[in-house]
């Protein structure tokens, strides 16, 4: 706590992170998926625990041991996310959304293999319930942090996601920057709030998170939550 104070703040608060892909299928032997590799997430749910918070994952398919102290509920799709999360939720302070949720899921699934035949292949998908916009938008809702991974226009995408998902803060990174994000073990993120904004230089997804953490314990400490 000596580096950052209001770590304090965490003691005891029930922190819910989603983290990794959601996988969608599209038959018994395939799915659609995002690059995801749920590192960022995992070293936020260490950082929040080691600061005293009671933390779960929500989980997709990752290859990622537990934190220390950490609870975990294992998810394939979105539809399970949001049902895991949605009975966490009630007894949620704090909802940090880094997973790579699929935005959408094959409208039917098949209930065979789908074979091999012309030289074309169309599939049908509809739309996956937005499970950050979900928790945010219950009367119960907890203080919530969006993550917004962008190829161009970052900040302004970023910002409008703060607004349209009532977020209380947003973490933003540029997926075009070389070795950063995704599968890699560095990243840089930008924080955006309603009436402030933080740069978090590049540096190991471990030294970010704790960075990010204390500045979720900051900002959560004056929401009065
Ligand atoms: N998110 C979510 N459920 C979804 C889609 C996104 O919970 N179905 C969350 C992500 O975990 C992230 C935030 O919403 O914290 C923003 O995700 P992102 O994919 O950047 O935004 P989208 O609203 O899906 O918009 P787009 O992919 O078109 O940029
Ligand atoms: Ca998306």
């Amino acid at each position: 706590f000596q580096r950052f104070p209001a770590l304090q703040n965490l003691a005891g608060r029930n922190v819910m992170i989603t983290a990794g892909p959601t996988r969608e299928p599209l038959d018994p032997v395939r799915y659609i998926s995002n690059h995801s590799s749920g590192k960022m997430g995992f070293a936020i749910a260490k950082a929040a625990s080691a600061a005293g918070a009671n933390v779960t994952l929500v989980a997709g398919p990752v290859s990622l041991s537990t934190p220390a102290n950490c609870s975990r509920i294992d998810v394939v799709t979105a539809d399970d996310m949001l049902s895991a999360c949605e009975k966490l939720t009630p007894s949620t302070d704090i909802f940090i959304s880094t997973a790579a949720v699929a935005d959408y899921k094959a409208s039917t699934i098949a209930d065979n293999k789908i074979k091999k035949t012309g030289d074309e292949l169309t599939l049908t998908f509809i739309k996956n319930p937005d499970i950050l916009a979900k928790i945010s938008g219950r009367p119960d809702r907890p203080f919530c942090v969006g993550f917004a991974a962008e190829s161009q226009h970052v900040e302004d995408y970023a910002r409008s996601k703060l607004v349209k998902k009532k977020l209380d803060m947003i973490a933003a990174n540029d997926i075009t920057v070389d070795g950063l994000g995704f599968n890699s073990d560095k990243n840089a993120l930008h924080v955006i709030w309603k009436d402030g904004d933080k740069r978090f230089p590049a540096t190991s997804k471990n030294e970010l998170a704790e960075q990010l953490v204390a500045l979720i314990a900051e900002r959560f400490a004056l929401s009065n939550k």
